[in-house]
Order: C-alpha cells, then structure tokens, then sequence
C-alpha cells in the first residue's frame, strides 16, 4: 500500500517526512491524501495500481500544516455543528435501550460507515470556494445520519440549522463526492435526500 511506501521513506531515508495514520486498514481516515490525482486513503491504496512514479499531495483547497498533513480544525468545527450525538426530549431511562426496527436500524446503513476522512469535502469544487459557509459532503452526510436515526427527536431542529443559503443549498450535484469516497458511500444521494426532507415539511 502506498502507506507502507510512506512508512519506508519515513523510517530508512528522511525521518522529517510528516503524515497522518493509525489504523492501517481503513477505518480511523487519518491517512487520507490526494493519491494520483485522487483523493484516497494510503492505506488502502494499492501501490501497483498506480502507472509509473506515484504523486502524492496533501488533500487539496485546504491549509497545509506539514507535508502531507493539512488543517482539519474547520472541517471539525463545522461537524460539531451538526451536533452528531443523540438529542431526545422524552427522558432515557436509564436501565433501558432505546429500540430500533430493523427497518429502521437499516436506514443507518451507507451512512454510519462514513469514517469522516474529508476525501469527498475536499473533492468537491463547491467546498473548494465556499467551504467557509458551506458544510460540504461529508458533514451533510453526517448530518443526515443523525435526521434518519429514529431515535433522534431533535429532526426538526435539525432541519432548521441545515436550511440556509450556503451550508446546504451550495451542492450542485456535481458527483465527484461519490465517485471518491474510499468507503464507496454517497454523501452526494445523502445531501439531495436532506433536500427532499425539507421540501416534505413545508
Ligand atoms: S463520505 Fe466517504 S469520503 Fe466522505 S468523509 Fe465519509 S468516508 Fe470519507
Ligand atoms: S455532489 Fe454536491 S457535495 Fe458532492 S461534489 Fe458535487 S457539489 Fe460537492
Ligand atoms: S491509517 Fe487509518 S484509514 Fe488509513
């Protein structure tokens, strides 16, 4: 994997090389980068797929920190918007779960695999020029996990906060989202399911 390359150079020829990763397997997205022209995780990225000398940049359109590391700190800020956590009215209580059906359960599936990498947000020329306002695919994404997880009662609130000129409405349904996601998810179905919520509740 292009990573065990990284991990080479870094060990045996220049130990100031700086990069991100952890779980070595596609799960924790520190080690996304810009990988021959796209935006993947080097730990699954496959060196013998690549035609001839491997070019590796960091994410593209965002601050550059080190090397291949660049500034993730409004990219979080804007996920924490969303508030990804479970907010309810009615009380938990507490020596019981709050059931899902399996119906339910599987509305979740496509989304909570999202390992928030940032390879679609940066992929996306929208995010590019307005990602200080725009919330970009990834958050979306996220955003609509939490608006079809059944036991969320906070939808409506949810809703409000997304209906806004730029932090929604800037995705013009351009694909290149999709088309890089390493998790082989759609954050761009997930942004145009989010409009179809807010025009079922006017
Ligand atoms: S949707 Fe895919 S590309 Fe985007 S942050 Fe999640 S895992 Fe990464
Ligand atoms: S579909 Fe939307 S979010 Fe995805 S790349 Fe295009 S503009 Fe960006
Ligand atoms: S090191 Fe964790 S996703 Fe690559």
């Amino acid at each position: 994997m292009v990573l065990d390359a990284l991990i080479k150079i870094k060990n045996e020829i220049d130990s100031t090389l700086t990069f991100r990763r952890s779980c070595r397997e596609g799960i924790c997205g520190s080690c996304a980068m810009n990988i021959d022209g796209t935006n993947t995780l080097a730990c699954t990225k496959p060196i013998k797929e690549i035609k001839g000398a491997v070019k590796i940049y960091p994410l593209p359109h965002l601050e550059v920190i080190k090397d291949l590391v660049p500034d993730l700190t409004h990219f979080y800020a804007q996920y924490a918007a969303i508030r990804p956590w479970l907010e309810r009215q009615t009380p938990i209580p507490p020596d019981q779960e709050i059931l899902q059906s399996k119906a339910d359960r599987a509305k979740l599936d496509g989304l909570y695999e999202c390992i928030l990498c940032a390879c679609c947000s940066t992929s996306c020329p929208s995010y590019w020029w307005n990602g200080d306002r725009y919330f970009g695919p990834a958050i979306l994404l996220q955003a609509y996990r939490w608006l079809v997880d059944s036991r969320d009662e906070m939808t409506g609130e949810r809703l409000d906060n997304l209906e806004d000129p730029f932090r929604l409405y800037r995705c013009h349904t351009i694909m290149n989202c999709t088309n890089t996601c390493p998790k082989g998810l759609n954050p761009a179905k997930a942004i145009i399911e989010i409009k179809q919520l807010l025009v079922q509740r006017r």
